[in-house]
């Protein structure tokens, strides 16, 4: 168990700032995720802290004590790879074994560790296997396996699942979590895809050029994200980019004008909403709202959910989706819908720096 404190960590590739000043604390038997689209310096993070990358600026420590100049092999991390990285010609057990034996530890307890974590990943019966011999799940876990044998103080994995199909990414997941949850070992974890992050962590951290954008629980950044790209990025979101404000607060969208009292003082704000936040049809409460009539362009029945894309009689677009739809009720191209947007599912962003303003509630 571990805390770990990354301070204004820089680190640059020519002109290239992979790192642009980050900083962020996790918290000790934490999960937590670095999420963000390819090339947002996901890798470059993790690699900086397995020791692997000298960064240019800044510092990194685990539970306090610096470990800047601390040697890679000193540092007491777990790494696992998106490509398995295990020795072909090494059985199961062996491959388990090797930091093991790299450690100069005795036999009877090599053995007796490689059982108990093989156990763990539910490998034992596979012990005397190669790597050949498996399928990529399975290789995956003897890669989880062997990082996790050597009780590293943290664990590092940079997106362990994206080689697997989808429903194996699925139900490895849900196995790392059980497995992280039951040992307590604070694990720092690198993947793009957002319901991945958003279903394992404890925590996310939104990166995008290098910089944190949010550091936040999964419910919290899906509920307010921090700034226009963490908006777009997890999830989806309606954006009406860049509206004028005027001296009350109202903007207007779809020509119906609504007051949004998180804006007033402001002249510029871009506001957003969730397609699963719009209402279709539905009784007015009475409460706030903007409130539109919209043509049915496109329709899409996928069972669970309804993907709608709809637009306003001034051409502003609109996706919204319903969820346990009729199926004897679609709706068809052409149609006519009232689209009630309420103001307290809006989220507000400034538009000239991204950040997040509030809602209207
Ligand atoms: N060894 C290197 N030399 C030069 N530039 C590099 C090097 N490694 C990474 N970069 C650059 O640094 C930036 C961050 O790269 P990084 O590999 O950390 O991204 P990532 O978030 O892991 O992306 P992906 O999801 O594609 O793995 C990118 O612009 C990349 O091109
Ligand atoms: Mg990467």
């Amino acid at each position: 168990m571990a805390r770990v404190d990354i301070e204004e960590v820089v680190k640059t590739y020519g002109n290239v700032r992979a790192l642009d000043g980050v900083s962020l604390s996790i918290a000790s038997g934490e999960f937590f995720t670095l999420l963000g689209p390819s090339g947002c310096g996901k890798t470059t993070l993790l690699r900086t802290i397995a020791g692997f990358n000298a960064h240019d600026g800044g510092h990194i420590r685990v539970d306090g004590t610096p470990i800047d100049d601390v040697a890679a092999h000193r540092r007491d991390m777990g790494l696992v790879y998106q490509d398995y990285a295990i020795f072909p010609h090494m059985t199961v057990s062996e491959n388990v074994a090797f930091g093991l034996v790299t450690r100069r530890k005795p036999r009877a307890e090599i053995e007796e560790r490689v059982r108990r974590v093989l156990d763990l990943v539910q490998l034992g019966p596979l012990a005397d296997r190669l790597p050949q011999a498996l399928s990529g799940g399975q290789q995956q876990r003897v890669a989880l396996a062997r990082a996790m044998v050597i009780n590293p103080r943290i664990l590092l994995m940079d997106e362990p699942l994206s080689n697997l199909d989808a429903k194996l990414r699925i139900e490895l997941r849900e196995d790392i979590r059980t497995l992280q949850r039951s040992l307590g070992i604070t694990t720092i974890y690198v993947t793009h895809d957002q319901e991945e992050a958003l279903v394992v962590s404890d925590r996310v951290c939104v990166m995008h050029q290098g910089r944190v954008h949010q550091v936040a629980t999964p419910p919290e950044v899906y509920a307010r994200p921090a700034t226009l790209f963490v908006a777009s990025f997890v999830g989806a979101m309606n954006l009406f980019a860049d509206l004028a404000v005027d001296a009350a607060g109202n903007v207007t969208v779809a020509g119906v004008r609504l007051r949004v009292p998180a804006l007033a003082g402001r002249t510029r704000a871009t506001i957003g909403i969730r397609p699963e936040d719009v209402v279709l049809d539905g009784p007015d409460d009475g409460a706030p709202s903007l409130s539109f009539d919209a043509k049915v362009e496109r329709a899409s029945f996928a069972g669970r959910e309804l993907l709608l894309r709809l637009t306003a009689a001034d051409s502003t677009g609109l996706a919204a989706n319903s969820y346990r739809p009729d199926p004897s009720a679609v709706p068809q191209p052409g149609q006519h819908a009232r689209a009630r947007l309420p103001l307290s599912r809006l989220h507000a962003f400034d538009p000239a720096t991204g950040a997040r303003i509030g809602t209207g509630a």
